[in-house]
């Protein structure tokens, strides 16, 4: 059996629309096995339970890629990540159906390729690159369209709170409602601080986080998309936090300097929403993970 963790992912990281993205300790672990049928799902709602299931079509992608059969496959899916919460959810499907691909024919894919076939399967990059390489990635798509993509580390002491509303946020909705145009001074602001921003996680400086995480090209916009926004922002702030839109949301992350005010915002933001799931993350440095076991052995990481 074959088996993959990918971590969610927060992309944006309030001032890199669509060029930031970053890692969290929040996970789906995909299982592949042989099956004696063409096809086997299990862990996800019937509807999704066919060949047109996310995981299976990168598995398949994956496979095609190698020019090889694709294998009668069980795939058993146990996953925490909520749907269109801007945590990555289809990213994980599609980098755990490719890795998956690459592990059955002996690590076949490189990471390089599995970051382009991630990519071309998603349309942007900046949610396959973390979940595949973890931690935080800067990344953009050259000319032909291929994904160029820089890590950087961020510096362990940060804690970072999500807050995940119990409602959805479409992205496509989420991109109707930005203007088409940015003013020349909103950009300079916002290309200053997404530079600042990196080196700012890197150092762990939260002063520094809170003064460059303030987004112009997409949080003013998509902030009515969220009804709670200006609430949990508040309860963030109060316990020192800096709060931004996870991706296209609905999630709201906060990023603290330490695990006192991690407690705090987990504490107030838990009261405030109580239908909501509010989870205290670290961010993940590793990506996806694979481990092959037989006969509950693990013969491979
Ligand atoms: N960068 C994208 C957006 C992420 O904000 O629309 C959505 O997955």
């Amino acid at each position: 059996m074959i088996k993959i963790k990918v971590p969610a992912t927060s992309a944006n990281v309030g001032v890199g629309f669509d060029c930031l993205g970053l890692a969290v300790s929040f996970y789906s672990t995909v299982s592949f096995e042989e099956s004696s049928t063409r096809l086997e799902i299990t862990g996800c709602p019937t509807e999704f339970q066919t060949e047109d299931n996310l995981v299976y079509k990168a598995f398949v992608k994956g496979c095609d890629y190698l020019d090889k059969p694709v294998p009668n496959v069980k795939i058993s899916i146990d996953t925490d990540i909520p749907v269109a919460r801007g945590l990555g959810s289809s990213s994980t499907c599609i980098v755990a159906g490719l890795k998956a691909a690459s592990v059955w024919f002996d690590n076949a894919i490189s990471t390089d390729q599995l970051l382009v076939l991630a990519t071309e399967m998603e349309g942007h990059p900046d949610n396959v690159t973390p979940a595949i390489l973890g931690g935080l990635c800067v990344s953009f798509l050259d000319d032909n369209n291929r994904p160029v993509v820089v890590k950087y580390d961020v510096n362990t002491q940060l804690n970072f709170v999500a807050l995940i509303p119990n409602y959805e946020v479409s992205t496509r909705e989420a991109r109707k409602v930005l203007p088409k145009t940015m003013r020349y001074a909103d950009t300079i602001h916002q290309v200053s601080r997404c530079a600042v921003m990196t080196k700012a996680l890197e150092a762990g400086d939260a002063d520094l986080i809170h003064e460059a995480c303030d987004d112009r090209m997409h949080e003013p916009y998509r902030a009515k998309l969220i009804p709670d926004y200006a609430h949990a922002k508040a309860i963030s702030e109060q316990s020192n936090g800096t709060m931004y839109i996870s991706g296209s949301g609905s999630t709201l992350m906060a990023i603290t300097a330490n695990e006192k005010s991690a407690e705090a915002i987990f504490k107030n933001a838990s009261a405030a929403f109580p239908d909501w799931k509010i989870r205290k993350m670290a961010v993940d440095l590793t990506g996806v993970q694979s481990e092959v076991i037989e006969r509950g052995k693990v013969l491979h990481r």
